[in-house]
Formats: C-alpha cells, structure tokens, sequence
C-alpha cells in the first residue's frame, strides 16, 4: 500500500526524515507532499523545498516527492491515496493532530490517519525551532542534513 505524508516542510528536518523513513519500512511507497499556501510565507520557495526533500532521500527508493495545493484529501481523490502517515512529538501534537485526522475522515471516508511517534532525540524538534536557532547562529547540525544546513546558509547571505 502506498501513503502519503503532508507537510510545510520549510525546511525539512531530520524529525522528518526520520518518521519517513521508518513509514517506508511498512509501506510500499510514501509520497512525500509539500504544502503550496499562498497565503502563508515560506523562508524556502516550493522547488526549494522540494529539492531539499528529494535530496534528503535519494538512497531510499520508496519514497517520492510532490507538492499541492488546497485540500489534502482532493489530492488523495485524484492520486489515489487512502493512507496518511501523521509523526506525533508530544500529546499537544495530539490535539491537534487528532482534530486534523478527523476532519480528513469526514471530508473522504476512505482517508485513514497513521500515527508514528517522533524518536526521543526529535521530540521537541519543529520547521520553526530550525529557523529560530538559525537566525540567531545556534547549531543545528543534529537537527538537519548538511545540505539543508547549506542552504540555509545560502537563503541567509543572500538576504
Ligand atoms: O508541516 P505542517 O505545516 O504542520 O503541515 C500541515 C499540513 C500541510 C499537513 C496541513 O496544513 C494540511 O493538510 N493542509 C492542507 C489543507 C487541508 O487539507 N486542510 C484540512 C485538514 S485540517
């Protein structure tokens, strides 16, 4: 079966990573689906985003990349997806996460939200926190891959 997992992914974290790919190990394919909100702004444009996805995975087969944009579940209708893989950090995730879960449901019968609990090491770790600790020269080489790192840098001189 295959699955997809939604996100802003601005930028990527190995919070990610790591849900994505342990949810390869129980699925065929996971679609990893960034988020185009043109009311929201991006540090990381949407090919910036997606090329740092895919690099993030080029030795794992299984998964693939994409992005979309307005409901979750009209991009699952049309691509044939009925699993949704959901990482939960702490039970505030839950709240949240459980109101989204539901509301998929009811928007598409056939939608079923699977949870994966964020390792430990993670548990605080969000897109945000990396951008907080970047703008104010903390370290973050345990939070993302090098080349998320770099391009990071690269989005900062350019400013
Ligand atoms: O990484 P994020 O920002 O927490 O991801 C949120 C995301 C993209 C999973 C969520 O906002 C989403 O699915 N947006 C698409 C719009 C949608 O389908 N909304 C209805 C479900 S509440």
């Amino acid at each position: 079966m295959k699955a997809i997992y939604p996100g802003s992914f601005d930028p990527i974290t190995n919070g990610h990573i790591d849900i994505i790919n342990r949810a390869s190990e129980f699925f065929d394919e996971i679609l990893v689906a960034g988020l185009v909100n043109s009311k929201k702004q991006y540090l990381f444009s949407t090919e910036e985003r997606r090329q740092l996805i895919e690099q993030s995975f080029k030795d794992n087969k299984k998964v693939k990349v994409d992005t979309f944009e307005g409901l979750l579940v009209d991009y699952m209708k049309e691509h044939n997806y009925k699993a949704i893989i959901k990482g939960l950090r702490t039970v505030t995730d839950y709240g949240y996460e459980a109101q989204m879960a539901l509301t998929n449901k009811n928007l598409y019968k056939e939608a079923e939200t699977f949870f994966i609990h964020s390792e430990e090491k993670y548990s605080f770790l969000s897109s945000s926190m990396v951008k907080e600790i970047y703008s104010n020269g903390g370290r973050l080489s345990s939070y993302i891959p090098e080349h998320v790192e770099k391009a990071l840098l690269l989005k900062v001189c350019k400013r």
